[in-house]
């Protein structure tokens, strides 16, 4: 399709526009994209960077992502006290955006990771692998926005009850830890007949056109993993990012989590034994509240981190095999909001 060719001629506006209206440079006309407000703060696009751990998506995507006007999240899970503070207070150096956090539930140190993260002022918490309570009494007292991950409408009812700024709804089609097994594009629906609160959809989303699709369902924007985790500012190897431009369909299984949820993943050796049976670790730093001690999820994550595709676990979503190059953050916002700007009409 041409660009632009979807709203060409779209209305009569001739000397004034409304703000949504922007002039396409061959004479037609795009709606711009919706923005996305959670708590007080107002990201210029509705794409939000989905925390990837441990450890891929660190300060250098996370404010990528921001600069271009969306929210970038840095994955606190596996994180040190002082390594979360250094990542936070590096991305402030690198753009005036939004940046959040992305933490476990599951995790030993969630309250800890949440306090410090609290301290350094970020501007809101994401938080997924299981739902915690608690953490809304904190985002009250210290004013930060909390996002919890949900999968169903009875979450997103209780989240918007104990004072959630949004939800993400996350998919089957997602990648890491899974909460369900049923589509993002099943959720929404429900979920945005149940609250009122911004509904930020996950799962699946790889092109402006998903975006355009996702927003008509009733969702006002999109957290996506995978397009970011293959990357040009995404924290992994380079192995490993050409081990995700290589996946194919056929390659992505789900394995059993030690955190006790489904997670999914690109198969590698590591993971086919997992799939198998158990790999115990030898030595174990406690820190998951609930350890299925089938293998070492921090470890596993960090070695594919590093490129090592033998013994890692290479997390990712449905479709990354649908990928074919790493861009920089920039060029794949610029790519989905054009597009996007195509399709969409409020
Ligand atoms: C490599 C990878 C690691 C992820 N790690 C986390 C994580 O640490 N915490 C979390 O809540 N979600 C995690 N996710 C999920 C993403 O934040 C996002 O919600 C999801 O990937 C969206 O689906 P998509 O990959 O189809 O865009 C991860 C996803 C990927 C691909």
């Amino acid at each position: 399709m041409i660009q632009g060719q979807g709203l060409r001629d779209k209305g009569k506006v001739q000397n004034s526009y409304p703000l949504s209206l922007v002039p396409f440079p061959l004479g037609g006309w795009f709606v711009k994209l919706p923005e996305l407000k959670i708590g007080n703060k107002t990201a210029k696009i509705p794409i939000v960077q989905g925390g990837m751990a441990i450890r891929l998506s660190t300060a250098r995507l996370a404010a990528a992502v921001a600069n271009e006007g969306g929210i970038g999240l840095i994955a606190a899970s596996g994180m040190a006290h002082d390594e979360l503070r250094y990542e936070i207070k590096l991305a402030r150096s690198l753009t005036d955006g939004i940046i959040g956090i992305n933490i476990m539930v599951a995790a030993s140190d969630f309250a800890g990771i949440v306090h410090t993260a609290m301290d350094a002022g970020i501007d809101l918490i994401v938080a997924g692998a299981g739902f915690s309570r608690d953490i809304f009494g904190l985002g009250r007292a210290s004013g930060t926005p909390i996002v919890p991950i949900v999968s169903s409408v009875k979450l997103a009812k209780i989240s918007q009850k104990l004072g959630a700024a949004a939800v993400v709804v996350e998919g089957k089609e997602a990648g890491g830890h899974l909460g369900t097994d049923i589509s993002v594009r099943e959720l929404i629906e429900p979920i945005r007949a149940a609250v009122t609160i911004p509904l930020i959809a996950a799962g699946g989303v790889l092109t402006g056109k998903d975006i355009v699709d996702v927003l008509k369902m009733g969702a006002n924007g999109v957290q996506m993993g995978s397009r970011f985790a293959a990357s040009l500012e995404s924290n992994g190897a380079p192995s490993l990012k050409e081990y995700y431009l290589k996946s194919k369909p056929e390659d992505v299984v789900v394995i059993n989590s030690p955190v006790g949820l489904p997670g999914r993943a690109v198969r590698t050796p590591f993971s086919k034994r997992v799939m198998e049976g158990n790999v115990p670790p030898k030595t174990c730093d406690s820190c998951l509240k609930a350890c299925k001690h089938n293998f070492c999820i921090v470890r596993a994550l960090t070695r594919a981190q590093q490129g090592d595709l033998e013994t890692g676990l290479v997390f990712t979503g449905e479709y990354m095999p649908r990928i074919e190059e790493i861009l920089p953050a920039k060029e794949i916002i610029r790519r989905l909001v054009t597009e996007a700007e195509e399709f969409y009409q409020p």
